[in-house]
């Protein structure tokens, strides 16, 4: 098919054909004559692909061309080449655009995303929050933006006194008196807190035999994962139909040989788990160490020190607790705060005050620690905008920001749970709410429908089948940055759908999104064997005979 530059468009794939680049398995809306809620309210398939305003966006490889530049380069000058004959010697065929070609090829593809300055974005236990724009400015500010963590100390003063504030704020916040910076997710941070619990259980001379360590069947993935690469032996503690961890299942398991246990609080269930002191308390006495998975923290930041607790290490993502953008795994930032049992095996690089300056102490004092994380000392960026969001709200807004959170989420529960079932009854939860999908027996419709049937109201799906404890899972968290007027028309849609699923529109559903710029992707596909190499289409015979 061609447009009306006379080149191929976007070849993307119709409802049966393979995908050709990009996310295996995507399909394209549908053409009007096929079925499905768009084709019946008439919707057609346009001769550019677009949809209105919203482009349909072909790859640079497509719509680029090699001999096609923006920018006007002079001929490089003469030079002898110093590659012992490993230089290219012809082009590599790179695709050019004109510049406002290029403008509107990246611009038209950020519009293809959906992000927390799109809309809510109910993605449970990923606390998609707004970050504010004054802790952005901040971050790129050149005294940090611009430094390099080669530079010598005296010159980077301000850089780490922010570090070292950052870090007073966390262990006040957490009630804990030390913290590690470097790690840079949550993730990471939990190798850290486990690393050091390992540390300290090999400077007791127990490393051969204290080798269990305990993770409730509820936990987020990371928790076990974690476990197992450092050599330990899982234990699940068996979940209730509560949707906390009891004292009672923990006991039993407790012996000689068990490291710590592993205690998500707030739990991914979205529920404060109130046995967590007396779990520390158990732990304790038989020797082991309380780790607690803080991922969930913007809960009760300002209203429980998880130190009071008993806990003994916690990562805290920065990503998701102190508004910092999130992202795969690099970006973020995981700080582990630290008890004074655990405190000696912190790694390097810390801060230490010598006369007027701050250090960084590169080198190990304690030969036991578990010594360097990462290159360098963290995220820089990230503890500037966390420091920023802390001072901005203070300690009363910190506060209010976790009330606002657990209320937000409250509400949505109030407002739907007449129509969706809690799968652990009627009661207050936390930042998220979960429901699972009991509603759903015998509509036809099941989790996975119902979420995608939410793009075509233009929201991104809550979190599905996560936790694994509840069957269909659907976790929301609305964060404390919607107001009262988006949750509103968020819940006035989900209600919306719910009445739908129960009347028995299950084609709005099991074919949605009809609406999207892509239908409903293979998803296993998408994740197992993307299409990551572009291979150029056959010429067409129409273009080859007018050249
Ligand atoms: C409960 C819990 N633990 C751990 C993590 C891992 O954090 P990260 O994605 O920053 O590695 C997450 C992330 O969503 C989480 O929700």
């Amino acid at each position: 098919m061609l447009n009306r530059q006379g080149r191929p468009t976007s070849i993307r794939p119709l409802a049966d054909e393979p995908a050709v680049a990009g996310a295996a398995g995507s399909e394209r809306p549908p053409a009007s004559a096929s079925g499905g809620a768009a084709a019946a309210s008439g919707i057609p398939q346009t001769f550019t692909g677009n949809r209105g305003l919203v482009q349909e966006e072909p790859l640079i490889f497509e719509i680029g061309r090699p001999d096609v530049s923006g920018i006007d380069l002079d001929e490089p000058e003469a030079f002898e080449p110093r590659l012992g004959g490993l230089e290219r010697t012809a082009p590599i065929g790179l695709p050019g655009l004109s510049e406002p070609e290029t403008m509107r090829h990246y611009v038209r593809l950020s519009q293809g995303n959906y992000g927390i300055d799109t809309g809510l974005f109910p993605l449970g236990s990923c606390t998609m929050k707004h970050n504010a724009r004054l802790n952005e400015r901040m971050a790129r500010l050149p005294g940090f933006a611009d430094i390099h963590p080669l530079q010598p100390v005296s010159t980077v003063q301000g850089a780490l006194e922010l570090m070292s504030e950052l870090a007073r704020y966390l262990t006040t916040l957490t009630g804990m008196p030390a913290v590690a910076l470097q790690p840079k997710a949550g993730a990471h941070g939990e190798l850290l807190g486990m690393m050091a619990i390992k540390a300290a259980i090999a400077a007791r001379g127990e490393a051969e035999t204290r080798n269990v360590v305990l993770v409730p069947d509820s936990a987020h993935g990371t928790n076990p994962a974690t476990a197992a690469l450092l050599g330990f032996t899982v234990k699940s503690v068996p979940a209730r139909d509560d949707g906390w961890v009891h004292l009672a299942d923990v006991k039993p398991l407790l012996g000689p040989e068990i490291a710590a246990i592993m205690l998500t609080n707030p739990n991914t269930c979205g529920l404060f788990e109130p046995r967590a002191a007396e779990i520390a308390e158990a732990i304790h006495g038989a020797g082991g160490y309380f780790y607690c998975d803080g991922a969930n923290f913007n809960a009760i930041v300002g209203k429980v020190r998880p130190g009071d607790l008993g806990v003994d290490a916690m990562h805290i993502n920065l990503h998701k607790t102190f508004s910092t953008p999130h992202g795969g795994g690099g970006p973020g930032a995981g700080p582990v705060a630290l008890s004074e049992r655990l405190a000696p095996f912190a790694p390097v690089p810390f801060l230490r005050q010598e006369d007027d300056a701050l250090q960084l102490v590169e080198d190990a004092e304690n030969p036991e620690a578990v010594g360097r994380m990462t290159a360098f000392h963290g995220q820089m960026g990230m503890f500037v905008r966390a420091l920023a969001y802390m001072l901005s709200h203070g300690s009363d807004g910190m506060r209010q920001a976790s009330e606002d959170a657990v209320l937000n989420a409250n509400y949505v529960r109030a407002c739907l749970s007449d129509l969706m079932s809690l799968p652990f009854g009627d009661k207050p939860c936390m930042h998220e709410v979960l429901f699972d999908d009991a509603w759903l027996k015998d509509t036809g419709v099941t989790t996975l429908d119902f979420a995608k049937a939410m793009i075509d109201e233009g929201y991104h799906p809550m979190t599905m089948y996560f936790p694994l404890v509840v069957h269909g899972a659907m976790l929301i968290e609305p964060t404390e940055s919607e107001s009262k007027a988006s949750l509103d028309l968020f819940i006035a849609a989900l209600r919306d759908l719910a009445f739908a699923a129960k009347r028995g529109e299950t084609e709005r559903f099991t074919g949605a999104p009809y609406l999207a710029p892509r239908r409903r992707l293979d998803e296993t596909r998408a994740a197992r064997q993307p299409v990551l190499r572009w291979t150029p289409p056959a010429p067409i015979p129409a273009l080859q005979a007018a050249e």
